[in-house]
């Protein structure tokens, strides 16, 4: 038995890296659909078919807990694989609005995702929820998913990727926002980024808020790990799930190019992974 992450390209990779830092041996086969990057402006319908297929995919690999790791198709899928694959528990990934609403000193918080997050329902749902009497800024930064899905080009022009971020984020902290909310899974890869941007705009004005950058992705590993351990008890085989080394626990495939794969992963990991393509 196995844990599936997925997400339309590296992003995921930020959940993943939390996934199995609390399920060290656990099995771990990471999905990203490259071929189809970037979710945030495709038909809300091409969307979801690729999500089904991709859980059908890691079903058939043999996964029994899927984590999707891509804000977009949380938003957009959720319900119809949980309502397609009934015996798979599914986690997904949403914008942190409440624990922003409950942070902020200024009242102003900012969510960035992508578009196809923003005008979801189920977005639209939190921010009803959780947003009164708090001013939610909403913030799409769809250049940021091809940077980190570049991120080893990107880091060779360091003006260009800090005026990229600089676009999105200047304008939020103009507007008092305190806390940022990363609403996408290839975003937190920017965080040295943001951060620096924030840093220089705070050195730059009397009484600037200290500003709080929200990922989900530990919340997100912790259900995961959760949800593993109590179906442990019952047919999964627990944390200890095979005796192989952890880098023969881990799986990569894309739909893309397996070897630009790998070369970003091992900027955005530290480490070098192995990926094999897949046709889906
Ligand atoms: N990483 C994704 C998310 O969390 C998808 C980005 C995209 O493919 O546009 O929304």
């Amino acid at each position: 038995m196995r844990v599936g992450v997925f997400d339309s390209g590296v992003g995921g990779l930020s959940v993943w890296r939390e996934v199995v830092s609390a399920l060290p041996e656990v099995p771990v086969v990471y999905l990203a659909d490259q071929a189809y990057v970037p979710y945030g402006d495709r038909s809300p319908e091409e969307v979801r078919a690729r999500v089904l297929r991709l859980a059908e995919w890691l079903t058939q690999r043999g996964c029994a807990l899927i984590v999707v790791a891509c804000n977009t198709a949380s938003a957009l899928a959720l319900d119809e694989l949980r309502a397609q694959f009934r015996n798979v528990p599914f986690v997904g990934v949403e914008p942190a609005v409440k624990p922003a609403v409950q942070h902020t000193q200024t009242g102003t918080v900012a969510v960035l995702a992508t578009h196809n997050t923003l005008r979801s329902q189920r977005y639209v749902g939190l921010v009803n929820r959780w947003g009164e009497g708090v001013r939610v800024l909403e913030q799409p930064c769809p250049a940021w998913v091809n940077v980190v899905e570049r991120l080893n080009f990107y880091q060779r022009a360091p003006r260009l990727l800090t005026s990229l971020v600089e676009a999105c984020i200047l304008p939020l902290l103009e507007q008092r926002a305190d806390v940022l909310v990363l609403g996408c899974t290839h975003f937190p890869f920017l965080k040295p980024w943001i951060s620096q941007v924030i840093e220089r705009w705070r050195s730059t004005r009397a009484n600037a808020p200290t500003v709080t950058i929200y990922d989900p992705a530990p919340a997100v590993a912790k259900r995961a790990q959760h949800l593993w351990l109590e179906r442990a008890a019952g047919s999964f085989t627990g944390t200890r799930a095979c005796s192989s080394s952890s880098a023969r626990l881990r799986e990569f495939w894309t739909t893309g190019d397996a070897k630009d794969f790998e070369d970003i992963a091992r900027v955005l990991l530290g480490h070098p992974v192995d990926a094999h393509r897949l046709t889906l």
